[in-house]
């Protein structure tokens, strides 16, 4: 079984290539191919792809190129690991022919902008639609183009789903945005996914794939079975939605500088205090605190002495911002609504979460503080506000985009709350009890959540480029 729980099929590229069946159907293709443009008046030029080599004339009768056979049978393996794959850049559709070929289960959605961007290009415009209207007479429950260009035409599979989770990504057309090209279909990826980055050769796309990588977006295949993975002209790497979750342990914090921003005073213990026992000597840590006391609570006076004193106790620094207050934003319901609400008040529509009026604030306060600790690594509150604190929730949306903007890699939310796998800290529940300590005897923490004392999670959020959410 594979990485999508797809178990291969046997046939070898070579094998696929030999087949009659394939060679009929290749034959309908390049024929569709060329009656487009003797119609057109075109030369009978195509794009390089997987089956020949670029702007070869008659190509039709041209063999099969030779540089191209390890992503001919990198292409082979990825198709009969999978079941749903989407391919950016058709051209000729000869990499979807022997995709289709590999797996009769396989389904594929192409995209293709089918524009002459360059003077010196084949006539795209003419033999991807042909092309694309013969696999889809040929294969109709199969294929289908969505002629657009990239990001574009990801988002819509993205939005619509028309084959499922993608668990296989041919990244081939342009070259200097495959990170937007990731995160556009990111929402529509299974858990695990083939993702083969054609023109690897290309300096922006080898460092697009360096990027995935460096977030925990995408990482090298772990199945041995898998043929050649990459040559100088593709690469092929895992991704999916699991792969970010899956991307961090422990170690990976020795040596870096750690930001941590949390609402309240207590949050670091409630949700962190394992994991900043486990760190703070192998890292440079710093507690940031946005929300100060709020008035009238029997600790209003000692809560932010408490946080300080569990810092020193742990070895990290803190800094806590004067410019929110606790419970002051009544107004927040109007823009937050959380999973554990009635249907009924979830679907009705909110405002945008940017417009509430501490936003702004608590986002280039965050910013600013990633500019000064210069985090690798930074951890704060989840999307559900993890039990349901709508300040949690604001302070989540803020540091995210925070993040995109600072250039961050690698932001951690708190797991309480959150399904999915990420890195986990059993605590020492005498060592943790002892963190809760000096929030006594107004607040307890144990006595009053359940998961004060239980395994700490740590979900990794896939962060893209500099584009903020
Ligand atoms: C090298 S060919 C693809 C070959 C094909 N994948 C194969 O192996 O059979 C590149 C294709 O990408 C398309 N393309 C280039 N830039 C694109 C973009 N930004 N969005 C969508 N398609 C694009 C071109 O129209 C062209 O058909």
């Amino acid at each position: 079984m594979d990485i999508s729980g797809v178990k291969p099929r046997a046939n070898s590229a070579e094998d696929i290539l030999a087949s009659a069946a394939f060679r009929s159907d290749l034959d309908g293709l390049n024929r569709a191919i060329l009656a487009s443009l003797t119609a057109a008046g075109e030369p009978a030029v195509i794009n390089g792809n997987v089956l020949y080599a670029n702007n070869v004339e008659t190509f039709e009768t041209a063999g099969f190129s030779d540089i191209m056979a390890a992503k001919r049978g990198a292409l082979v393996a990825m198709a009969q690991r999978s079941r749903a794959f989407v391919e950016v850049g058709v051209a000729g559709g000869h990499a979807v022919l022997l995709a289709l070929h590999a797996n009769p289960d396989l389904r594929v959605v192409g995209i293709d902008l089918a524009q002459r961007l360059r003077p010196f290009w084949p006539a795209v415009e003419v033999f991807v639609p042909a092309a694309a209207a013969w696999l889809e007479a040929r294969f109709p429950d199969r294929f289908r183009l969505i002629k657009a260009n990239a990001v574009d035409g990801l988002r819509e599979v993205a939005q619509t789903r028309p084959i499922g989770a993608v668990d296989m990504l041919h990244l081939d057309g342009g070259k200097d945005g495959r990170m937007a090209e990731l995160e556009a279909i990111w929402p529509a990826l299974a858990p695990r996914a083939w993702l083969m980055q054609g023109d690897y050769a290309h300096g922006l796309v080898r460092e697009a794939t360096a990027e995935m990588i460096a977030r925990g977006l995408a990482r090298d295949v772990s199945d041995p079975t898998f043929p050649v993975l990459r040559d100088k002209r593709f690469r092929v790497v895992e991704t999916g939605q699991a792969v970010p979750g899956e991307s961090l342990r422990l170690p990976d914090f020795d040596g870096k500088r750690v930001l941590i921003c949390t609402a309240h005073q207590d949050d670091e213990v409630l949700f962190a205090g394992g994991l900043l026992s486990e760190i703070a000597p192998r890292a440079e840590v710093t507690l940031a605190c946005f929300f100060r006391p709020a008035p009238g609570r029997d600790d209003t006076a000692t809560r932010m002495a408490a946080m300080a004193r569990v810092c020193a106790a742990l070895g990290v620094g803190h800094v806590q911002y004067p410019f929110a207050v606790e419970g002051r934003s009544r107004a927040l319901r109007r823009f937050i609504s959380l999973p554990s609400e009635p249907e009924e008040l979830r679907a009705r529509p909110r405002r945008a979460l940017a417009r509430h009026p501490l936003f702004a604030l608590l986002s280039a306060t965050a910013e600013g503080a990633m500019h000064l600790y210069a985090p690798d690594i930074v951890i704060t509150h989840n999307e559900v506000g993890e039990y349901g604190h709508r300040e949690h929730v604001l302070l989540h949306h803020a540091v995210r985009r925070a993040a995109a903007r600072a250039g961050v890699r690698t932001l951690l939310t708190f797991g309480v709350g959150m399904a999915g796998a990420g890195l986990t800290i059993t605590p020492d529940p005498e060592a943790k009890r002892a963190l809760f300590a000096p929030y006594l005897p107004q607040w307890d923490g144990v006595a009053r959540y359940e998961f004060a004392l239980a395994p700490e999670r740590f979900l990794r959020l896939p962060l893209f480029a500099v584009t903020a959410s």
